[in-house]
């Protein structure tokens, strides 16, 4: 049996994935700013570090699988801040980690992106650049500064949604980018992103406003199978992915979405 790190652990999505693992008779390290084995914050540089160390103290320096689901979403205020917790969270983790992977024979990462990446027409070219750079100062005040120009009814309801969707897009693409790297592919790490679309979390939940479940098919984003995903239905893609029999899909990115980015991008490949 394995030792898996997950971040997000308290709620959602990476409390499913961290239950799926313990049933599968895994050990579990989790991560999250309340109600975890670990208490950190993601969202700043400190608090990764101390993730990192306080994981690996806990693992005694090797783990089989890390899944990265921490994250905030669009309706969070400080632009600034979910460009933070959203990308340099995942990124920090899954780089301080990367070693201790190394040390199992079979080292799983897998991230949690979103849809709104590729389903969202507002990504911020500079805010990607910045983060893929690693410049998280600047990152954070192009993020807020370019907060001032969405419009006012956008500002009520999804105040971060352009940084929201740019820090899911620029994680996408790092982990794309890094993934097929020697460093993780030629040490066997295989490192992925699932991109899930509308699940019925408490992170949802908020985002929509509503504070109860909306109706799928008055939901702004086409949901083809007519339902909102559970955290359930990512926590059984994250242990595919987390599985040693997984060993030949790495940088790929997997949409858990019930159909919307296919609805939205048909001829997309
Ligand atoms: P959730 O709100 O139920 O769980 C997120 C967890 O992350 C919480 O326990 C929270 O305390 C933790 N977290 C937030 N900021 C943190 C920080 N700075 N440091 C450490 N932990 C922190 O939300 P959900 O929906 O389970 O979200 C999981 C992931 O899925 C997030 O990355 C989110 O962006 C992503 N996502 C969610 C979608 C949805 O419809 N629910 C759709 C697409 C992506």
């Amino acid at each position: 049996m394995g030792t898996y790190a997950v971040t997000g652990s308290a709620s959602g999505m990476g409390a499913a994935s961290a239950a799926v693992l313990r049933e599968n008779g895994h050990t579990v390290i989790g991560v999250d700013l309340h109600d975890a084995d670990i208490t950190a914050d993601l969202g700043t540089p400190e608090g990764r570090r101390s993730a990192v160390q306080q994981i690996l103290d806990a693992a005694d320096g090797r783990l089989d699988g890390v899944a990265a689901v921490a994250g905030v979403g669009p309706a969070m205020k400080d632009a600034g801040a979910v460009a933070a917790i959203n990308y340099f969270g995942p990124v920090a983790l899954l780089e301080g980690l990367r070693p201790a992977l190394a040390r199992s024979a079979a080292g799983r990462a897998v991230v949690i992106g979103s849809n709104s990446s590729t389903t969202v027409p507002m990504i911020d070219d500079k805010l990607v650049d910045l983060l893929l750079a690693g410049d998280e100062p600047a990152a954070r005040d192009h993020a807020r500064a370019a907060q001032t120009a969405l419009p006012a009814e956008m500002m009520q309801s999804a105040p971060s949604i352009s940084a929201y969707a740019t820090s899911k897009f620029a994680l996408a693409r790092w982990v794309r980018r890094t993934a097929v790297t020697p460093t993780w592919a030629r040490e066997g790490v295989l490192l992925n992103v699932i991109a899930p679309g509308a699940v019925i979390t408490p992170l949802m939940l908020g985002s929509t406003g509503a504070g109860q479940e909306p109706d799928p098919d008055a939901f702004p984003t086409p949901m083809p199978l007519g339902l909102f995903g559970r955290p359930e239905d990512i926590a059984f893609w994250v242990h595919q992915f987390l599985r040693p029999e997984a060993r030949f899909t790495t940088g790929a990115t997997l949409f858990v979405d019930g159909g919307t980015d296919a609805a939205m991008r048909p001829d997309a490949q």
